[in-house]
């Protein structure tokens, strides 16, 4: 069985890692990696597939950065052509980016069954790029493993067949067990941190990064924490380009630890040892919670409410730099948190009732 998987952006090359070493222990299944390009700095794509030993891609399409209908409008051009070539028996897809459209899209009108991994999340904000994505790739697949019972729900609710989604659990959560047990080394010591002595940052989402009203409240926020306690802030080169456009940089670069983007090891080091985590990135969030450190949330409203409602994270919209920075640090003291219920993002083990299903199928 051929399984043509398409990724292009970070998050996926991670939840591609779980997967894809998994396929790769069955002699019946080939496992065809098509990289779109979406991103392509090596700290944003060639150092995750070195780390986490993820196969060179067949193909590359070298997409690159583009307007979303230019973007994604190349990646689903080039995809046809892989797959009218390769006729794989499926196509998979993880999350909700521009590359996980194109590869459902490209799947879909060629009559090839989808696979979608990170399938029924929701912020119910259709002005996110990433809930468009994901409305289309679900309503696409024939294969919906959902990470959480929310997940489930959505999809329900959405009119999708129960027969069609699977409760898989998170693959975020299967490389956190396995490649959070290795060693990266002395990252703490080469920047001077000492463990639970700071705050980690990302800033990413278009919402945030795109509106100059945000950003100044987030990194005016950031900046004051920072006289409390030091900021640690690995820069996607987004921002680093919006810093740049709105006079930021400087600033930051006077307060906080601004770091080029780290591949997932040292990401793993910096969030365990983070006395508090304050993100808009997806994984990031559910990644701190894994480590049990205290998160914030710069938007306002998030795909992963299990993590609101039991306390591991909370809300702080990205608008009053005077409320973000109360939010912050005030989440730097202990607060209530609920019990955790079992099996809130499956067992460590989505990984493997993905690769049995997709091989069974
Ligand atoms: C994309 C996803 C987002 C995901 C994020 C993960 C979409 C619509 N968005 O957002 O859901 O959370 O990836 O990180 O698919 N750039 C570089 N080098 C790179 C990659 C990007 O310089 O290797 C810069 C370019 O200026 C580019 C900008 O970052 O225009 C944005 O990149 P893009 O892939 O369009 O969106 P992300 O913000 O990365
Ligand atoms: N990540 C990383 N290096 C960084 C920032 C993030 O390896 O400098 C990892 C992070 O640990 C998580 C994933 O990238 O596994 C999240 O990706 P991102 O925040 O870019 O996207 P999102 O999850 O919001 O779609």
């Amino acid at each position: 069985m051929k399984i043509l998987t398409v990724i292009g952006a970070r998050p996926q090359f991670i939840k591609a890692a779980v997967i894809s070493r998994l396929l790769r222990g069955f002699s019946d299944v080939e496992e065809i990696i098509v990289h779109t390009g979406q991103h392509y700095d090596d700290s944003m794509s060639e150092i995750f597939f070195r780390e986490l030993e993820i196969p060179a891609p067949r193909y590359h399409l070298g997409v690159g950065s583009a307007a979303h209908g230019a973007q994604t409008g190349r990646m689903l051009e080039a995809i046809e052509k892989v797959i009218v070539e390769l006729k794989p028996d499926k196509v998979l897809i993880y999350g909700d980016t521009n590359s996980t459209l194109a590869g459902a899209l490209a799947a879909a009108k060629l009559h090839v069954p989808v696979a979608h991994v990170e399938a029924g999340l929701r912020s119910f904000n259709r002005k996110m790029p990433e809930e468009v994505n994901r409305v289309v790739a679900d309503h696409l697949s024939t294969w919906l493993f959902a990470p959480t019972q929310a997940a489930v729900e959505n999809l329900r609710h959405e009119g999708i067949a129960d027969a069609l989604v699977h409760f898989s659990g998170d693959v975020m959560y299967d490389a956190a067990i396995y490649f959070g047990q290795k060693e990266p080394g002395q990252l703490l010591d080469r920047h001077d941190l000492l463990p639970k002595g700071y705050v980690l940052a990302t800033i990413h989402r278009a919402e945030n990064t795109d509106a100059p009203a945000n950003l100044h409240c987030l990194f005016s926020a950031l900046n004051a924490v920072a006289e409390q306690i030091q900021v640690v802030l690995p820069l996607h080169p987004r921002t680093l380009a919006a810093l740049k456009r709105d006079n930021l940089l400087d600033s930051a670069h006077d307060n906080l630890r601004l770091l080029e983007p780290v591949g997932y090891l040292d990401m793993v080091t910096l969030e365990r040892n983070a006395r508090l985590i304050a993100t808009d990135s997806g994984g990031v969030q559910k990644e701190a919670f894994f480590h049990r450190v205290p998160c914030v949330t710069l938007r306002h409203e998030t795909e992963w409410g299990e993590l609101v409602a039991l306390g591991w994270n909370r809300l702080v919209p990205p608008t009053n730099t005077q409320a973000i920075t109360v939010g912050l640090l005030q989440s730097l003291q202990p607060s209530d948190r609920q019990a955790i219920p079992e099996n809130l993002y499956g067992g460590g083990k989505a990984g493997d009732q993905i690769s049995q299903i997709l091989r069974a199928a």
